[in-house]
């Protein structure tokens, strides 16, 4: 495994495993960030129409190309139908929004970014999903934020489809982004993407930097020489997820690329069962709605 590892997702495309976070990164050095990651290694950029920072990243992208003479379909980039407009108008709107902000001929990956709207609102934001990969917009679909439940029901719908109306019609789940560490697994949901071959993205993959002081992080940060963030990306890429670290420090971005030197042991990857179930970001899989 290298900082260049990629997944072959059900669509066909391939993502690079490791991917850089944009939340929260304010507009006005997005661009120079998201500069830094791409020289330091990172392939994909993780990026939401609610982050108001799809311009700017892409304009990092594209001086990163410019510079190195790298074609687009070396970087992935990532962007999301925002938790408010889960419904088919609206996600059809941001989508080309997306496209026009960012100046790009197509997106990577396109998510919705949270179960809510209601079934008739997600199913119709997923519809509008599974035309833009029809109309050459999109090129992988996605969900974020999915507990079982709304992937059952989103399973059935793509199922319901294709029986009507031909395979593939109701579109390809690549992914579901969730928050994914050792004190939130998630084993359920785990195991019922991984079944289908859908790609967990994991986000807050370092706890927002809450555990660091943890003492397995630090036990383990000092046996194999690498901070605790390090530990816990390497824990996610060993767990077969795809992490999206965030930094706007670019000390830390190199950090959290420099985790392909070491291994952590089976013994040492069951250290990091903990168990728990504790977010530290919002959890909207639990949404019944
Ligand atoms: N789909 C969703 O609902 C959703 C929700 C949350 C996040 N995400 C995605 O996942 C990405 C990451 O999640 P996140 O931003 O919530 O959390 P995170 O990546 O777990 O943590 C980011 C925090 O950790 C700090 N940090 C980064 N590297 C560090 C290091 N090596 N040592 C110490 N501290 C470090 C950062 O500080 P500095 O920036 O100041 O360096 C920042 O405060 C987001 O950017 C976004 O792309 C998606």
């Amino acid at each position: 495994m290298d900082i260049n590892t990629k997944f072959r997702m059900n669509s066909g495309y391939e993502i690079p495993l490791l991917g850089y976070g944009v939340y929260q990164t304010p507009a006005d050095i997005a661009e120079d960030v998201v500069l830094h990651a791409l020289r330091s290694g990172y392939r994909h950029v993780d990026s939401a129409t609610a982050y108001r920072n799809e311009e700017p990243s892409a304009a990092g992208i594209k001086a990163f190309m410019k510079e190195k003479g790298v074609p687009r379909s070396e970087i992935f980039f990532t962007s999301k139908v925002p938790p408010k407009m889960i419904n088919y108008e609206d996600a059809s709107k941001c989508i080309d929004e997306t496209l026009a902000k960012t100046g790009f001929d197509y997106i990577d990956l396109y998510l919705l970014h949270a179960p809510y709207g209601g079934r008739r609102g997600r199913l119709g934001a997923w519809k509008a999903l599974v035309e833009a990969v029809a109309a050459g917009k999109v090129r992988s679909i996605g969900v974020s934020n999915y507990g079982v439940h709304h992937l059952e029901e989103l399973e059935a719908w793509i199922k319901e489809t294709e029986a009507k109306e031909g395979k593939g019609k109701g579109g390809i789940l690549d992914v579901n982004q969730v928050e994914l560490h050792p004190w939130l697994a998630r084993p359920d949901i785990g195991e019922w993407c991984s079944e289908r071959g859908v790609l967990l993205e994991a986000y807050s993959p370092l706890v927002r930097a809450t555990r660091n002081e943890e003492g397995v992080l630090r036990k383990l940060g000092e046996k194999y020489g690498k901070t605790p963030a390090q530990v816990l990306l390497r824990w996610s890429l060993q767990k077969g997820f795809s992490p999206l670290p965030k930094s706007v420090t670019k000390s830390r971005i190199e950090e959290n690329a420099a985790i392909y030197d070491f291994e952590l042991s089976k013994e040492d990857m069951e250290s990091l069962n903990t168990g728990e179930y504790a977010p530290c970001a919002w959890d909207p899989t639990v949404s019944m709605d």
